[in-house]
């Protein structure tokens, strides 16, 4: 396969799939920069690599497209999100090894083709602390990627990473492997619920929990963890959605303030702030009109 056409490729099997994606798709790659697209080029070469196909990848793709569809309709009728209860989807999302691995792979994808997700993942390199020393921790590297990234843009002694899901687990070993994270550093993920997780004493130089607190019962108690684990000049990033529903987002923050009440209500506070509104719409239109929004934080310890 030539890898100078594999987002091409990539895109023609979405579409074909998914005809009802083609304008969307059309749009991305039109204003895609060309380091997104190197990037989004290299991971796709990456997952062939470990033996995925580009027909695997495009359904993995199209099932996060499908079905964040069907929730944002259940969300748009019913003013909720589906669940609520951690309980209620674990089984049939985290804990179903097949599905939860096209979950992750497709959220990967997401990160080079939807613009919020790009605003987001340009956030987290224009601010990660390149060369940092001391340990990393990562709470729900879901695909691995972020992982994979800190990994090269810091110089820590140790990354850590916790994850619930075992799948998830698998992709960022895997990540971690083909990449050989471990020359450079220790690396180690481990499967457990974060909130169960415990080093005594431990405190890190930089925690990074993307797109982790809508997925929990309890988002001040995952905050007020984080906390405890740093010290004032950890650097604390983090990332969540408002009005954005999906197969397993159960906390509902229907505004910025909803989240910032949590976060220095959590023993930290906030230095800087990525806010990325629905396409074309302001902030407060999103607020009146329950439209999505995807921000990400740099914190410190209050
Ligand atoms: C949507 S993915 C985020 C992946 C990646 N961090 C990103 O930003 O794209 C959420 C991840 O959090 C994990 N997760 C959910 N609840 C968790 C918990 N209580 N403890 C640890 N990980 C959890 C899930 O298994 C999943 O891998």
């Amino acid at each position: 396969m030539n890898s100078a056409n594999l987002v091409e490729d990539f895109t023609s099997l979405v579409t074909a799939a998914n005809p009802l994606h083609s304008s969307f798709m059309k749009r991305s790659l039109r204003s895609m920069r060309e380091d997104t697209r190197t990037e989004l080029t290299d991971y796709l070469i990456y997952c062939l690599s470990i033996g995925l196909s580009l027909d695997y990848l495009a359904d993995s793709y199209n099932t996060i497209v499908n079905d964040t569809m069907m929730e944002q309709m259940f969300f748009e009728e019913h003013k909720r999100y589906r669940w609520s209860r951690f309980e209620e989807l674990a089984h049939s999302v985290y804990f179903d090894d097949a599905y939860m691995r096209k979950y992750m792979y497709g959220l990967a994808i997401t990160a080079f083709l939807w613009p919020n997700h790009v605003a987001l993942h340009d956030f987290f390199i224009r601010t990660f602390p390149r060369g940092q020393k001391g340990n990393y921790l990562e709470i729900g590297p879901g695909h691995g990627y972020y992982f994979m990234q800190s990994a090269r843009l810091g110089d820590f002694e140790r990354l850590l990473g916790v994850d619930i899901s075992a799948a998830s687990v698998a992709l960022t070993r895997d990540i971690v492997r083909h990449f050989e994270i471990e020359k450079k550093c220790r690396a180690e993920v481990v499967e457990t619920d974060f909130l169960t997780f415990h080093e005594d004493n431990e405190k890190y130089s930089c925690i990074v929990m993307g797109e982790v607190l809508e997925h929990v019962e309890d988002p001040g108690r995952f905050l007020s963890a984080i906390a405890g684990l740093s010290s004032p000049s950890t650097h604390i990033f983090v990332t969540t959605c408002m009005n954005a529903p999906a197969v397993d987002h159960i906390s509902l923050f229907r505004t910025g303030k909803d989240v910032e009440d949590i976060i220095t209500s959590s023993g930290l506070r906030i230095v800087e702030t990525c806010y990325v509104p629905y396409a074309g719409k302001t902030p407060a239109e999103c607020e009146r009109d329950a439209l999505a929004v995807n921000v990400g934080y740099v914190l410190r310890k209050a």
